[in-house]
């Protein structure tokens, strides 16, 4: 630990100094003036290794003009915070941001504590190096959000094969069969197999529809969503109020399937969880956002939904995310307020 003259008079400190060697976070300690008045081994080594334009490792200096002088054009908000912490307020205080350095920028989460004893104060402050969480959260995101996008096109591509290609074919071998009612030969045959065919023709129009609602493309979100909920409430009894504007404008591809999915889920939600006999569910333009609401009026989510969670609230609001947009849920009382928040981005003309 290197510490300036006015540190040693801190004599409860030099308890710590090994202590602060020790931790892997760049550690220092400012007085009230907000200078810097001891430094750990890490803050050392970070500043020798980052060739830092100061000496003697920052010993001295008014820490925030020392900040002023990095590249940091996040750090503002954090630099207000260390001003205010030194004018008096409690803390502690957390911020994360980039620092460009001349080897290449870095994420850093600073955190800055006020320590007072008899009338004197010093403030620790702690650097920690996140870039590889970071990167790892972003990669992250980014390979979630494709995995969607696969998700999404392969049930299109499926929901296709099975509606225009094995539907079709079974169609065909209905009305074949139906052809040979004429005959009147083997008529109890003829009946069950053209039972059997219609039955298959049923379930395979449901799970081309559940993998891919058809309409979504050619009529756009708006309708798409209606048709579905209508069909939604007819099937659960539940007393749905739709509002939805008959002209509502078509929207790009990824935002009408992200926001089709959350209304999905949201309405499979309500009839699972809430116990409500009634719900509704809106579409609107706000501004430069389309605001895509559901709203029941049952039990509301449980204190603790982490517990409870499945992929259902996590896989909109990562749909949402992809899409620039996010979603809130809030306990109304009764029930539950989905807000899902996408960017309104006009489908492209032809
Ligand atoms: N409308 C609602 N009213 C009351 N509770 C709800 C509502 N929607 C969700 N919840 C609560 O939040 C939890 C998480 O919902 P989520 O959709 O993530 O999972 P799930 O519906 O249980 O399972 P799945 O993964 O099949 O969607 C639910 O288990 C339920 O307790
Ligand atoms: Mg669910």
């Amino acid at each position: 630990m290197h510490t300036a003259h006015e540190m040693s008079e801190w004599s409860a400190f030099s308890l710590h100094e090994s202590i602060l060697d020790a931790v892997a976070a760049n550690v220092a300690i400012l007085n009230d003036q907000g200078e810097i008045i001891a430094v750990n081994d890490a803050w050392m080594q970070f500043a020798e290794f980052h060739e830092l334009p100061v000496e003697n490792y920052g010993l001295g200096l008014d820490y925030i003009s020392f900040c002023e002088s990095l590249d940091a054009p996040d750090a503002a908000e954090a630099r207000q915070g260390l001003r205010d912490l030194l004018a008096g307020e409690p803390g502690p205080l957390r911020f994360e941001y980039q620092i460009f350095l001349d080897n290449g920028p870095l994420w850093t989460r600073l955190t800055a504590t006020r320590i007072s004893r008899d009338d004197r104060t010093l403030i620790v402050l702690a650097h920690e190096d996140i870039t590889v969480q970071r990167h790892t959260q972003a990669a992250l995101g980014r390979a979630t959000a494709a995995l969607l996008h696969a998700e999404d096109d392969e049930r299109r591509r499926i929901a296709r094969e099975l509606h225009d290609g094995t539907a079709q074919y079974l169609t065909g071998a209905k009305l074949m069969l139906g052809a040979m009612k004429a005959e009147g030969r083997a008529e109890k045959t003829r009946v069950e197999v053209e039972a059997l065919l219609a039955n298959a023709l049923e379930e395979i129009r449901s799970l081309s529809y559940v993998l891919h609602p058809p309409g979504l493309e050619e009529m756009g979100l708006g309708p798409a969503i209606r048709q579905m909920a209508e069909g939604f409430a007819r099937r659960t009894g539940l007393a749905l109020q739709i509002d939805i504007a008959d002209d509502f404008p078509k929207m790009a591809r990824s935002i009408e399937v992200a926001l089709y999915r959350v209304a999905q889920e949201a309405l499979a939600n309500v009839h699972r969880h809430a116990g409500s006999p009634r719900a509704t569910i809106g579409l609107r333009q706000a501004g430069e956002m389309v605001l895509l609401s559901i709203r029941d009026y049952g039990v509301g989510l449980p204190e603790n939904t982490q517990a409870t969670a499945g992929v259902g609230l996590a896989g909109m609001r990562l749909r949402l995310e992809f899409v620039n947009g996010h979603i809130s849920l809030n306990n109304a009382v009764p029930g539950l307020l989905v807000e899902a928040w996408a960017p309104f981005q006009p489908k492209a003309a032809g």
